[in-house]
């Protein structure tokens, strides 16, 4: 039985992730930080939206593409950047960004990604967008600067909601840390997750064991090892100065991730942010901040259209893109939607996750009564936070 078949939802793509990877694996994946309230919440605020349709409306063609930042994309989901997607499956970064190419949408590659940065931009046909931490110091994020312009990278994703790891209390009980390190001794209690998942085992030994940073290259040393990343993000916090450093180096479009507010979001107009996202990390980092489709309507409000609002958190279904784009958010990304595809099935499993999310959204809109992502707005949604 192929890994993806009976697959109709992301949910679904998630059982099977479930199914293929060892635990603390899929639970770095699945898990947030803490109590994992703010997680939980920011797909819950979905359902507080409901939909107000308009019938006897023709929407034969229904309009799903839209132009964001410039780039003409298929539909308005880009794909978030995922840390560790190469021990997720071995073609990680690079399946992922292949097939955000082949279904006409941006992908944004992470800092904490095994795949040098040159073979990412290779492999999609589409934008592909660099998102940047400063770890290992501004020498290593100036190499990396440099090398993501020389390779074609449309726009450096700046995310500022990591000034320190947040609590991802499943990672330390399943062993996270042991895990990446060498001490065998040490990892001897873990050990059975991987024996569990004999499939993936092999995929991962034949590539070579737990990858090295190839992206975060420290001057003298070469590539980051994974292991020290939690120790390394603790000092690698960015912060408003960093902005004018970037902007200097980079001099292309620049995107701010990780906007909870309408004071963040307006300082970032004002450093001159070509676009935000309005994120709380998949609720990875501070739990206890809502929702962001709670937060969203403010912020585009604030912002006024001085720059792009982009949302992420808790979208599971083509029906929450929906909603996030009628709140006025220009484009969505998605981070645990394709990457359980990725965990479940490589490269298939994230175009089957565009596929899912792509067809919600037209049968949405058409079942709405609206022939255009380009028409939605508040009068199609009832939304109880909206003032
Ligand atoms: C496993 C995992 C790793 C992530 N790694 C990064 C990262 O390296 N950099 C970053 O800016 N955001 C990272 N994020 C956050 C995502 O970019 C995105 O904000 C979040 O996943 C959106 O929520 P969703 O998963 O509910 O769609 C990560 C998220 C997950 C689930």
């Amino acid at each position: 039985m192929s890994a993806l078949s009976g697959v109709v939802s992301i949910e679904d793509l998630r059982s099977r992730a479930r199914r293929r990877v060892p635990k603390v694996i899929f639970d770095y994946l699945d898990g947030g930080a803490d109590a994992e309230s703010t997680l939980r919440e920011n797909c819950r605020a979905f359902d507080e939206v409901t939909f107000r349709p308009r019938y006897a409306v023709d929407v034969r063609g229904c309009k799903l593409q839209r132009r964001v930042l410039g780039f003409e994309l298929s539909f308005p989901a880009f794909l978030a950047p995922v840390g560790f997607s190469r021990v997720m499956h071995p073609d990680g970064e690079v399946a992922a960004a292949r097939a955000a190419g082949l279904a006409g949408t941006a992908y944004v590659l992470s800092t904490i990604s095994g795949h040098r940065m040159e073979d990412v931009r290779a492999a999609s046909s589409g934008p592909v967008f660099f998102q940047l931490y400063l770890l290992g110091g501004r020498e290593a994020a100036e190499a990396a600067i440099v090398r993501a312009k020389a390779a074609g990278f449309s726009a450096l994703v700046v995310t500022i909601d990591t000034p320190v790891a947040g609590m991802r209390e499943r990672d330390f009980r399943n062993g996270m840390k042991e895990m990446l390190g060498s001490n065998l001794r040490e990892k001897l209690p873990f050990l059975s997750q991987f024996f569990a998942r004999p499939r993936w085992l092999a995929n991962f030994l034949r590539d070579g064991g737990t990858p090295k940073l190839l992206n975060v290259v420290i001057p003298g040393e070469g590539p980051m090892p994974l292991i020290d990343v939690t120790a390394a993000l603790a000092r690698a916090a960015v912060t408003w100065e960093d902005l004018h450093w970037m902007r200097d180096l980079w001099r292309g479009p620049i995107i701010i991730k990780g906007v909870h507010g309408v004071d963040d979001a307006r300082r970032a107009v004002d450093e001159g942010a070509d676009a935000i996202v309005v994120s709380n990390h998949g609720g990875r980092q501070l739990d206890g901040v809502p929702a962001t489709l709670k937060v969203l309507p403010d912020v585009v409000e604030a912002v006024d259209g001085q720059c792009a609002v982009l949302m992420d958190g808790g979208i599971r279904r083509g029906s929450d893109i929906v909603k996030a784009l009628a709140l006025g958010a220009r484009a969505v990304l998605v981070g645990r939607a394709y990457a359980y595809g990725l965990a479940a099935a490589g490269e298939a499993g994230v175009t089957r996750a565009l596929q899912i999310l792509k067809a919600d959204v037209e049968r949405t809109l058409k079942l709405l009564g609206c022939s255009s992502v380009d028409m939605l707005d508040r009068s199609y949604v009832s939304a109880p936070f909206v003032r």
